[in-house]
Order: C-alpha cells, then sequence, then structure tokens
C-alpha cells in the first residue's frame, strides 16, 4: 500500500512539475527574438504598422518608440516586473494592474511615460497620498533615465495593444 501510495505521489508530483514548466512556458513566453533585435511578440502586437506612438505626458504629446527600444524595454520588464506584473496584471493586489484604465485612474495618472517614470522613482499609493513599498523601486542607479523610458513604453503599449492584458494570466 505504502509502496502504490509513493508511486502515485511521484506520478502526482511529476505531472504537477510539468503542468508549472507548462505554465511558466505560456507565461513568460518563449518566442524566440528575430535577428533584427525585435522580439517577435513585439513585431506582432506592438510594432506590426512601424514605430509605435505612445503616451508621453497628461497633456496628450506622444514619443515614437522603436521595436527595438520596446524589446530592450520588455526584457527589463520580463525579468523584475513580470513576475509579480505577469501579463499586466499585479498577482499582489489585482485591483491595480496595469490596464491603461487603471493606470489613468491613479493620481497623478500613470499611463504616460512622464507619470509612469515619475511612480517607479517612488512608488505611491494609488491616490497619491503616501509612499508605498509593495512596487518595486527603480533608482537612477539602477535604470538611467531613457532605459526606465523604454520600460514605460513597453509597458504602455502593451496595456493598449496586448489581448487580455492585465485581465488573463496569457496572452496565448
Ligand atoms: C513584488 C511585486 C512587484 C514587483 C516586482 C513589481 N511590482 Fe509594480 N506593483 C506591485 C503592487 C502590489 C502594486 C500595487 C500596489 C500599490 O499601490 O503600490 C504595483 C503597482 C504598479 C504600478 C501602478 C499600477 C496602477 O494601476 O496604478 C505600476 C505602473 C507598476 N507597478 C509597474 C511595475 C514595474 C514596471 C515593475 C518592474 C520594474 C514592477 N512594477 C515590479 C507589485 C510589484
Amino acid at each position: 500500500m505504502a509502496f502504490q501510495r509513493n508511486a502515485f505521489l511521484d506520478a502526482w508530483f511529476k505531472h504537477t512539475l510539468a503542468a508549472i514548466a507548462l505554465l511558466g512556458v505560456l507565461l513568460w513566453g518563449s518566442a524566440p527574438a528575430l535577428a533584427n533585435g525585435v522580439n517577435a511578440d513585439v513585431a506582432r502586437y506592438l510594432t506590426p504598422d512601424g514605430p509605435a506612438r505612445v503616451k508621453l505626458d497628461p497633456q496628450g504629446n506622444q514619443a515614437s518608440y522603436s521595436g527595438e527600444a520596446l524589446t530592450r524595454g520588455r526584457d527589463i520588464f520580463m525579468e523584475n516586473c513580470a513576475y509579480c506584473h505577469a501579463n499586466g496584471l499585479t498577482l499582489p493586489f489585482p485591483q491595480i494592474s496595469l490596464t491603461l484604465e487603471d493606470l489613468a485612474g491613479a493620481t497623478p495618472a500613470r499611463d504616460n511615460i512622464d507619470g509612469f517614470v515619475t511612480y517607479l522613482r517612488q512608488p505611491m499609493t494609488y491616490d497619491g497620498s503616501d509612499f508605498s513599498d509593495w512596487c518595486r523601486e527603480v533608482p537612477e542607479s539602477w535604470l538611467a533615465r531613457p532605459q526606465l523610458e523604454e520600460l514605460a513604453a513597453f509597458t504602455l503599449s502593451a496595456a493598449e495593444k496586448v489581448p487580455g492584458w492585465g485581465t488573463l494570466p496569457s496572452n496565448r
């Protein structure tokens, strides 16, 4: 009996590990980078019509970001943000996701490059009234402004264009 139970657990364990590995592949994306330095998902969703136009400030000015820039932003996001924000969700606090709607509703709004950068330099609560230590602060010593802008541009562009961003665990 004990032997059978162990065999069963062993099989269960292996299946569970396989399922977790599969989920990992689905969540983190295994799409191969294209030869020209543009990630396949970026090319498919974010820049099919050329550089992505992203809202720069609350006044509605815009800036253009190439597929290469968004791919660099994606790399930073996947490595440092996705374990809490997979596919635009906020796993530890689902009410405050990375959808454009949620980002725009914060005070001050975070649905533009300037607001997004300001937030990550010093994360605040949703109403802007206090510091928050939930999210990952990004000091200048880690990412200089141009890199942080590329991270912001990828995230805002994904929020606008990736199907299911912020509402589904994976876009595949
Ligand atoms: C340890 C988990 C964790 C990591 C890692 C993390 N965040 Fe967060 N993030 C949160 C939580 C929780 C919130 C919402 C709670 C709050 O108000 O602080 C949040 C909020 C945000 C918001 C505001 C969302 C809104 O709708 O107003 C943005 C933007 C954001 N994160 C971006 C990032 C980026 C970019 C990274 C990677 C550099 C990152 N986060 C890394 C947990 C995390």
